[in-house]
């Protein structure tokens, strides 16, 4: 039997409710083929924040790095500003360990009612670790007329060319189509960058066809028209406007499964919905599974089992195309334990 070691960070929320449905179901399709985890869980939250005044101990990033992977819920909660969870532990792991790749598949199952037609499988790759999200920048002049904000973003030419190069590599394992997400029209110094980074790219990946498109209007084509995508890469903050978007079209946001991946494995990935800690409907129980599940899975394959899984994709897609069981989000009355339960039935 092979162990893997996970880091497990719950953190906040339904990130408490999503976490243990997805483990089980992880132990299961492992169990099948052999292979063990050992999970060592981490309070850190937001509870701990205000119990402790940081996220997670000064030694954090030191202890997540001795892991295979790490598993996480979702961090947030009413009463910490978000930018302050946020940044004291998502993102400095994504930064520290180089997560440079954010996969975010979208599928759209059967036995989903989404809003648009047509069929619906897509993978949106956001650049993970600079771009939108930087440290520079500043307030100034706090509650005089003239106060302002500033933010800057940052674009570096290896930072660009490492993300491209991956949704370029995967573009052509796949459909052989990839959508760069630009807007080069109105930001006028690092996206025309990022576009002439892209042309290059393409230039060495002949094999697959690579079109632009402007964010605006590839936010309304993802939803007149989600079938015509593939692969689409996008900058941090497009990234993530994109893949909320494509889930939703799919069906939730609920279901939208994450891989933080540093693809030189020289640092832990991070496995994590794509939905936050959802406080409105924390505690209630109906809390959908699948984006954890699903993310779950993305750590299998990772981790080099990809047949399980293929198991636990199956198994979610069997469930939801019977129809019976579906939380909430979905349209169904189902809790997070009815779903979770049919799937560990199905595998
Ligand atoms: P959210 O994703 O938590 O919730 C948005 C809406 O989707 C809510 O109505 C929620 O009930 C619903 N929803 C989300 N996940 C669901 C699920 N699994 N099943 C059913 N419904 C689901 O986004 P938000 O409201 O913008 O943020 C809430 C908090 O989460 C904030 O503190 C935010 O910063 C944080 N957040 C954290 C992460 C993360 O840890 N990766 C991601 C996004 C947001
Ligand atoms: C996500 C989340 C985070 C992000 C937030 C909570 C900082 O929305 O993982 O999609 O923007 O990266
Ligand atoms: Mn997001």
């Amino acid at each position: 039997m092979t162990t893997h070691d996970i880091a497990v960070i719950p953190g906040d929320g339904i990130g408490h409710e999503v976490t243990p449905a997805a483990l089980e179901v992880l132990q299961a399709a492992g169990r099948r083929h052999g292979h063990g985890f050992t999970f060592t869980e981490y309070d850190w939250s937001c509870e701990r924040y205000l119990r402790e005044g940081a996220m997670m101990p000064d030694d954090g990033l030191e202890r997540l790095r001795r892991h295979d992977a790490i598993f996480l819920g979702a961090v947030g909660a009413p009463g910490v500003p978000d930018h302050v969870s946020l940044w004291g532990l998502l993102i400095p792991i994504r930064r520290a360990f180089r997560q440079y790749v954010n996969l975010r598949p979208v599928r759209l199952f059967e036995g989903i009612d989404s809003p648009v037609r047509g069929h619906i499988d897509l993978v949106v790759v956001r650049e993970n670790t600079e771009g939108e999200y930087s440290e520079i920048g500043g307030r100034m002049n706090r509650g005089f007329p003239d106060e302002m904000a500033v933010q800057q973003s940052v674009f570096t030419r290896a930072g660009v060319t490492r993300v491209l190069d991956y949704a370029f590599d995967l573009a052509a394992r796949r459909g052989g189509h990839l959508t760069s997400a630009t807007k080069s029209n109105g930001i006028i110094h690092t996206l025309p960058f990022w576009d002439e980074l892209v042309r290059e790219r393409a230039a060495e990946h002949p094999g697959v066809r690579c079109d632009s498109e402007h964010i605006d209007a590839l936010c309304a084509k993802l939803v007149l028209d989600p079938g015509r995508f593939d692969v689409i890469v996008g900058s941090n903050l497009f990234g993530d406007i994109l893949s909320d978007l494509a889930a939703a079209v799919a069906g939730s946001i609920g279901i939208a499964p994450s891989a933080n991946l540093n693809p030189e494995r020289d640092f832990p990935s991070m496995f994590e919905p794509v939905h936050g800690s959802a406080p409105d409907i924390h505690g209630l129980g109906v809390a959908n599974p699948i984006g954890a599940i699903w993310s779950a899975a993305l750590m299998l394959d990772h981790l080099g089992l990809p047949a399980a899984a293929d198991e636990i994709v199956a198994a979610i897609a069997a469930v939801l195309a019977k129809g019976d069981i579906r939380t909430p989000d979905l349209g169904g009355t189902s809790t997070t334990t009815d779903f979770t339960e049919a799937v560990l039935t199905h595998l």
